[in-house]
């Protein structure tokens, strides 16, 4: 039996992880799967209402007796200073010891991008972002401040360990999957000494893994051949600020935030799955945000979970809806979040399962 802890949390994240639940349960009656779903309030509301983010217990609960977190988003207008999103998910990432954050952004058809021209290039995009480190970790202060000559200082935290291991897992992926290239992006000519340290670490990795091309680019230039020729890169390894703004770029570039799925993981020990996008109170309560990165991340837990056909049949469901234009409006369509749910689960209670998996 697998138990997985489900955390909608506010604004469209509410809308769009019931329909990864609607996909989940689907799932789980074609295949027969072992699934308990556990249902969590933590979010804006119970913040708003009690006082409290999340307590010690909770945070031990879903480290130990779940086996995996699917997270909807968090972000509340009504919680300006973002409280309860900072304790809830960069507590979880970092107590967790999260520090894979994996997200791959392939084009589907060619008119979701936001690029021209791109018909017959396939792109599918990797990033692995050091999710535990770097400017994240908010170690610093201010002087002064309020003043005119206050002081601010952010620092950029790079360890050894956390380094070597997010490359590692960057190579570790790149060579299951048969992907050909890894490029690690940093600004080494401008921060000598983080990008002296995950240079080293590049190369000590990467000569381990010799059959797999490698890389590095200077972010700025990233950014930059990212819209002007995608397709030329594979996997992205890269810290946790670069790499939350070359996922949006990469997401943005194969049908936008409503499409891109993602996985924070230490591997062998804990997996939080959340799509990439936040809670959109620009179109919150609307019905109109797009699920399907959300149910990506159910495709995700399957995966998991071990049931492998469920997983590409979440795929294959989702291409089947692009195809047909069952879509959300930012994708050009006219459907609501729940109907795209509940064509996609519609889609999977149809299917035929070869084999029965015991989840
Ligand atoms: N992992 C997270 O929980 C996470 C990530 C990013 C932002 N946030 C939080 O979310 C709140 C809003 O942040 P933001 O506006 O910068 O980013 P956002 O991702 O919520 O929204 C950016 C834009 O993309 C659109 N969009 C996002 N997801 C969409 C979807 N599924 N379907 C259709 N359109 C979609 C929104 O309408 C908005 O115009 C903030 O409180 C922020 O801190 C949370």
């Amino acid at each position: 039996m697998a138990r997985i802890a489900i955390l909608p949390g506010d604004g469209i994240g509410l809308e769009v992880t019931r329909e990864a639940v609607r996909v989940l349960e689907a799932a789980t009656r074609v295949w027969g799967l072992d699934l308990e779903l556990v249902h969590w309030d933590l979010g804006a509301d119970r913040f708003l209402e009690t006082g409290v983010t999340v307590t010690d217990e909770e945070f031990d609960a879903l480290a130990n007796d779940h086996d995996a977190i699917l997270l909807g988003a968090l972000g509340d207008p009504r919680v300006p200073g973002n409280e309860h999103a900072r304790d809830i998910l960069l507590g979880l990432r970092f107590r967790l010891d999260l520090y894979v954050n994996w997200r791959p952004a392939e084009l589907l058809l060619p008119q979701l991008g936001a690029l021209r021209d791109v018909e017959g290039r396939a792109i599918r995009l990797d990033v692995f972002r050091e999710n535990t480190e770097g400017v994240y970790v908010n170690l610093g202060g201010r002087f002064k401040a309020g003043t005119p000559d206050e002081i601010a200082i952010q620092e950029d935290v790079n360890s050894w360990k956390g380094v070597e291991r997010i490359i590692r897992a960057a190579f570790e992926f790149a060579r299951d999957r048969g992907r050909g290239r890894v490029t690690m992006v940093d600004k080494a000519n401008a921060m000598p000494a983080a990008g002296a340290l995950w240079r080293r670490a590049f190369e000590a990795v990467g000569s381990e893994f010799g059959e797999i091309r490698r890389d590095t680019m200077y972010v700025d230039a990233m950014a930059m051949d990212l819209v002007r020729r995608p397709e030329e890169y594979e996997v992205l390894v890269t810290g946790n600020l670069f790499g939350d703004i070359l996922s949006d770029l990469a997401a943005e570039i194969t049908g936008g935030l409503g499409m891109a799925p993602s996985a924070n993981l230490h591997p062998g020990r804990h997996a939080l799955y959340e799509p990439v996008h936040g809670s959109a109170p620009d179109i919150a309560g609307k019905g109109i945000a797009n699920p399907m990165g959300a149910i990506a991340c159910a495709g995700l837990v399957l995966d998991q979970v071990g049931c492998r056909e469920g997983a590409e049949a979440v795929d294959a469901a989702i291409r089947t809806a692009l195809e047909r234009e069952v879509t959300t409006p930012d994708l050009g369509g006219v459907a609501t979040t729940e109907e795209v749910g509940a064509w996609i689960a519609a889609t999977l209670d149809d299917s035929q399962p070869t084999e029965s998996t015991d989840g």
